[in-house]
């Protein structure tokens, strides 16, 4: 009887010694919390947080030959699905990617999406609300009329005339900032494709975009062409990331450098810059 009362108490004190060590960490817990602590102030960053374990989910538009869009196939290709599936693989993931509207793409980044790789233009707008990685290429925006079509030679020429650009990219913003032009001159379209064809139709006098989507366009429809190959805003691209994922930018600058070094953005570059003739 007394044997059993002392085992009881004796356990009871167990109970109690291991429960403390439990809930307040025993002897070995401080040293792996100041470890973590100093890992944190170490390298500012820490981990690479994503928001699917071992996968990089990355979002476009696919409707931007030729850095995003699909194939005669219905396959998902273009300058930016290959480098980022380059960058993926240099940084030991998988590459997910997400077909989505221009409109609205980076209201995902961070809670859908981990990047948004779409020929986004850095810009001090857009830095107020997400970060970006080094640039990666380097376009600003042209005019695209129907071929022959006169009634424009640069941009002082734009106020008048009805204009075609993609919804909530930069090339709205610049006409959307030049006084002299209407608002109600701008057209607005879902994506470039569409704003070719209503220019085509004679629904706009011009399309104003990206340098390397409008030679893309004018290679593949030998109805417009491009009034200067000239861009008349600078502009250049980045991988945008939520704001404060610097750690994501770090791994992405890294991938970006050794893409670069080992000759594989060249060889996207000649891919689909040169013999890329688009698609009918
Ligand atoms: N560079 C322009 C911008 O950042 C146009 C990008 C449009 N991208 C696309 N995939 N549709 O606003």
């Amino acid at each position: 009887m007394l044997k059993t009362k002392n085992c009881l108490a004796l356990g009871l004190v167990l109970l109690l010694v291991l429960g403390i060590l439990a809930g307040c960490g025993g002897p070995s817990e401080p040293v792996d919390l100041d470890e973590e602590e100093n890992g944190v102030e170490e390298n500012g960053g820490e981990e690479l947080v994503l928001l699917e374990e071992g996968v990089l989910k990355a979002a476009f538009n696919a409707d931007f030959p030729p850095f995003e869009m699909r194939d005669e196939n219905d396959v998902l290709c273009g300058f930016d699905y290959d480098l980022m599936n380059e960058l993926g693989k240099i940084m030991g993931y998988e590459v997910h990617f997400d077909d989505v509207p221009f409109d609205g793409i980076f209201a995902g980044l961070g809670t859908a999406y981990d990047v948004v790789i779409s020929g986004v233009t850095i810009n001090d707008e857009r830095l107020l609300t997400m970060d970006f990685s080094d640039p990666y290429f380097d376009a600003g925006q042209v005019i695209v009329v129907r071929k022959g079509y006169d009634g424009i030679a640069g941009e002082e020429d734009l106020p008048g005339k009805k204009l075609g650009v993609q919804i909530g990219t930069t090339g709205q913003d610049v006409l959307t900032d030049m006084e002299e032009i209407a608002d109600d001159d701008i057209l607005v379209y879902d994506n470039y494709p569409l704003a070719f064809i209503d220019l085509v139709n004679g629904g706009s006098d011009a399309v104003v975009c990206d340098v390397p989507v409008a030679k893309t366009e004018a290679k593949r429809n030998d109805k417009v062409e491009l009034v200067s190959e000239e861009p008349f805003t600078v502009e250049f691209y980045g991988i945008a990331v939520a704001k404060g994922n610097s750690k994501m930018v770090e791994e992405l600058n890294a991938a970006l450098a050794q893409v670069k070094e080992s000759g594989v953005y060249d060889e996207l570059l000649v891919k689909w810059f040169v013999e890329y003739e688009g698609e009918e």
